[in-house]
């Protein structure tokens, strides 16, 4: 397990090769609450529809809103205005300050999750989550179901349906390298009249999920996902050959993955000036993000989606110290 987590410290020292090694600043993150509904403590995470609500946006006025004829605007145009108003301010008198809206989604139901259900959790997590499949059932890096490309398809047309309500549409799309995600981004999103053609989303190493000993979570060869999906750029620095972080016997504790999905952030903020940002990933990757962008916990149905607005604020001085837990073994199916 030392070897594990030196091997899992060093990958990710070399994925962040662009961050510098003593950095010299790092981010402060926080959401910044009361325009959507899934920040607000009485939101109930499972009633909640992101496609019914206008992906939650909160119906209320700004007070930016006396610079627009409101009559003939609807509540995202609204909000898109007020957005790049907060960035305007802040470029003039925080320099260091950008807010961004991230749109987090979660990919459709794999087979991964189905085998979970047939199986229990438990015998999920100490026998079946360790094989590639059974007689019935591929999940190794694993594919949407049926019912999981449907889901990506209601959500490809709740986007149709926000775009045509003037949502500000992702400038940038950062996607998890396995395949359940690789699928569910180009379902959602390709094709769409704001959709750049070609799509071509960053396939990013660190935005995968949880790392270790369950086999859907490993990922496919770099020459496998090129193949798939040829428009899909990877990343630079993305691994060639198998996956260089994934171990049989170990999985990231969800402190490691916090700091991952916080390196993660740090570098995007970094490297890409776009305010609006879409990632497509996984439920354990997501509750990390917002456990370091300090959202509420709000756990999202496979296939569903959450926008969160994010103070950033470039701080001097290095990363922040945070508490990491070891990594954890295969737990044993006895009694
Ligand atoms: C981070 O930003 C928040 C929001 O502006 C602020 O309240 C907090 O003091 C900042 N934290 C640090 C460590 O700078
Ligand atoms: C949103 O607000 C407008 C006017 O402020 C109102 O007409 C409309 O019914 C509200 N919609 C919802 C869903 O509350
Ligand atoms: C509202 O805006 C739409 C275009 O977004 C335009 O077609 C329509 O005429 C406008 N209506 C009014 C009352 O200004
Ligand atoms: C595979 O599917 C068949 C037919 O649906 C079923 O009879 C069998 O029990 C399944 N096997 C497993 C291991 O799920
Ligand atoms: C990629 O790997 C999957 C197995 O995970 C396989 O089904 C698929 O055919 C491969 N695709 C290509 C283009 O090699
Ligand atoms: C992966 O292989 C490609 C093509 O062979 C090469 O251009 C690239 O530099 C390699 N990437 C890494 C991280 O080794
Ligand atoms: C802004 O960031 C730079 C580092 O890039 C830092 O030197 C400076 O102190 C920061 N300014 C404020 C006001 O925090």
């Amino acid at each position: 397990m030392a070897l594990t987590m030196h091997r899992l410290a060093t990958l990710l020292v070399l994925l962040s090769w662009t961050l510098p090694t003593m950095a010299s600043f790092h981010f402060n993150l926080t959401t910044v609450p009361g325009y959507f509904l899934q920040d607000d403590p009485d939101t109930d995470p499972d009633a909640f529809n992101y496609v019914s609500s206008n992906f939650g946006l909160i119906n209320r006025t700004y007070d930016t809103d006396t610079d627009l004829d409101t009559k003939n605007t609807t509540q995202w145009q609204r909000f898109a205005y007020h957005l790049h108003h907060l960035n305007q301010e802040s470029h003039h008198k925080t320099p260091n300050v950008t807010y961004r809206l991230l749109f987090l989604g979660r990919h459709g139901e794999g087979f991964h999750n189905a085998a979970e259900e047939k199986y229990g959790t438990k015998l999920w997590d100490c026998y079946w989550s360790l094989q590639n499949g059974d007689s019935n059932l591929t999940w190794f890096d694993a594919h949407l179901t049926t019912a999981g490309i449907k889901q990506a398809q209601v959500a490809n047309g709740a986007w149709e349906k926000q775009i045509e309500r003037k949502v500000p549409f992702p400038q940038s799309f950062y996607v998890s390298p396995l395949h359940r995600c690789l699928a569910t981004a180009e379902i959602t999103f390709k094709g769409l009249n704001a959709t750049p053609v070609p799509f071509r989303p960053v396939v990013k190493e660190l935005l995968r999920e949880t790392i270790g000993i369950h086999t859907c979570d490993k990922r496919s060869p770099a020459s496998n996902i090129t193949a798939s999906y040829p428009e899909y750029i990877l990343e630079k620095g993305f691994a060639n050959g198998t996956d260089p972080l994934w171990e049989p016997d170990a999985r990231e504790s969800n402190s490691m993955r916090d700091v991952r999905l916080r390196d993660l952030l740090y570098d995007i903020f970094e490297h890409d000036e776009n305010t609006v940002l879409s990632l497509t990933a996984h439920s354990g990757a997501i509750a990390s993000i917002l456990n370091v962008v300090g959202h509420q916990e709000f756990a999202l149905a496979t296939g569903a989606m959450i926008p969160v607005l994010v103070r950033v604020e470039k701080v001097a001085g290095p990363k922040p110290e945070m508490k990491v837990d070891p990594p954890i073994g295969v737990p044993s199916c006895g009694e």
